[in-house]
C-alpha cells in the first residue's frame, strides 16, 4: 500500500513506481490503450445486445469518447441527444454538430432549446436559482427528446473513475457544497433506464489516450474544462442575449490570444466572463459607457485549488487592446487574480 497518489501526474516517478511493481510481480505489463478499446467494445455489446442506448453528448471530452466507443460498439443502436441550451461558447454547438455527424456518423439529435432556457432566466440574477433553472429544464428537455427513442433501455454516461472512488471528483470536490453542480446523476431512475459507463476504470488522461485512439483530434482532446451550466456562470446577474454576444466575442478573443501565445496548456481554464456593470470609458474623441469583461486563467490539478496563471502584463495589454477593438460593447478590461480558495473558479 501506499500513501500518495502514484498515478497523478505530480508525483514525480510516479508510473516508474507502477512499472517496477509490475515487473517485480512477474506480470508482462503489456496492457495498451488499444487493447482496453477492443474489451470495452465487446463488454459494451455484451451488456446491451440488441437493445438502445440513449446518451447526452455535451461535446466535452468525457461524453464524446463515451459516445463515440459506444457507435463503435454498437453504431446505429445509440443516439446521442445534444441539448443545446443557448450558453454555449462562439461556434460551439456547430462545431460540435458538425464533428459528430461529419466525421463519426453517429445519429445525434440537435436540441435546439436556447430560447426555453433563456425565457425562463430572464430577470434572474441569484447565482443557485440560474443553476437550477438549467439543471431542471436540462433534465426535462433530454427527457423529452430520449422519450421519442422508442425502446431505448440504457443510458450512457462518462463515469470516471474518481467519481467512481469519490476521492477526487474531476469538477466536483468541496465545491459541491458551494455549489449545486450541473449533472444528469438523475436520470436513469426517474427514466427506468439502465446505465453503460465505459469510462468507469479510467483517469481524465487515460480518457484522452483512448480519445486519440478513437481519432477525437487533438485540439478537442486537450479542450479546457466548460462547466455544465455554460456561460450562465460567466455572467454574474441577469442573463441578457446582449451581454451573452459581448461575452461570445470577448472570450474567442482571449482564448486566440492564448492559442497564440502557445500558452493553452499550460493552463488548467481560461475563459472570459461579462460583468454586471458599465463604466465609462473615451475611444476616439467620445465617450463610451460599457461593458466590463474579466479575465480569468487558472493553473490545477483537479479544479479544487487553483493558483492564477501569472500572464506577463505585455500579454494583458495586448489582450485588452485587441479585445476592446474587436468586441463593441467594451472598455474595461480585468485580470482575476484570486485564486481558489478564497475563490472558486467560475465567477458564480
Ligand atoms: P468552481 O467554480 O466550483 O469550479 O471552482 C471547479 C471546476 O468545476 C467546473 N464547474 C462545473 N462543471 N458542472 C460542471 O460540469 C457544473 O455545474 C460546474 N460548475 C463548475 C468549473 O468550470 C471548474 O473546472
Amino acid at each position: 500500500a501506499v500513501q500518495f497518489h502514484p498515478e497523478v501526474h505530480h508525483t514525480p516517478k510516479g508510473a516508474k513506481l507502477y512499472e517496477n511493481f509490475v515487473r517485480l510481480a512477474g506480470f508482462s505489463g503489456d496492457w495498451t490503450m488499444d487493447a482496453y478499446r477492443e474489451q470495452a467494445i465487446a463488454a459494451i455489446r455484451a451488456q446491451v445486445g440488441d437493445k438502445k442506448v440513449i446518451c447526452a453528448l455535451s461535446g466535452g471530452v468525457d461524453s464524446s469518447v463515451t459516445a463515440i466507443l459506444i457507435h463503435e460498439a454498437i453504431g446505429d443502436q445509440l443516439t446521442c441527444v445534444f441539448v443545446d441550451h443557448g450558453l454555449l461558447r462562439l461556434g460551439e454547438a456547430e462545431q460540435v454538430v458538425a464533428m459528430f455527424r461529419d466525421n463519426y456518423n453517429l445519429n445525434l439529435i440537435h436540441a435546439d432549446e436556447s430560447e426555453l432556457f433563456l425565457g425562463k432566466l430572464e430577470g434572474v440574477s441569484d447565482p443557485e436559482t440560474k443553476r437550477k433553472i438549467i439543471g431542471g429544464l436540462f433534465i426535462d428537455v433530454f427527457q423529452k427528446y430520449a422519450n421519442g427513442i422508442e425502446g431505448a433501455e440504457f443510458l450512457a454516461q462518462g463515469t470516471l473513475y474518481p467519481d467512481v472512488i469519490e476521492s477526487v471528483s474531476f469538477s466536483g470536490g468541496p465545491s459541491v457544497t458551494i455549489k449545486s453542480h450541473h449533472n444528469v446523476g438523475g436520470l436513469p431512475a426517474k427514466m427506468g433506464l439502465k446505465l453503460v459507463e465505459p469510462l468507469r476504470e479510467l483517469f481524465k488522461d487515460e480518457v484522452r489516450a483512448l480519445g486519440r485512439e478513437l481519432g477525437l483530434p487533438a485540439s478537442f482532446i486537450g479542450r479546457h474544462p466548460f462547466p455544465g451550466p455554460g456561460l450562465a456562470i460567466r455572467c454574474p446577474g441577469e442573463i441578457t442575449t446582449e451581454k451573452l454576444d459581448i461575452l461570445r466575442q470577448a472570450d474567442a478573443v482571449y482564448i486566440d490570444q492564448i492559442r497564440k501565445h502557445g500558452l493553452y496548456d499550460e493552463i488548467w481554464q481560461a475563459f472570459a466572463a461579462i460583468l454586471p456593470m458599465k463604466t465609462v470609458g473615451v475611444m476616439g474623441d467620445g465617450r463610451t459607457y460599457d461593458f466590463a469583461v474579466a479575465l480569468r486563467a487558472v493553473t490545477s490539478v483537479d479544479g479544487m485549488t487553483a493558483d492564477t496563471y501569472p500572464f506577463t502584463h505585455d500579454f494583458l495589454g495586448e489582450t485588452m487592446t485587441r479585445i476592446i477593438n474587436e468586441v463593441k460593447g467594451v472598455n474595461r478590461v480585468f485580470y482575476d487574480i484570486t485564486s481558489k480558495p478564497p475563490g472558486t473558479i467560475e465567477l458564480e
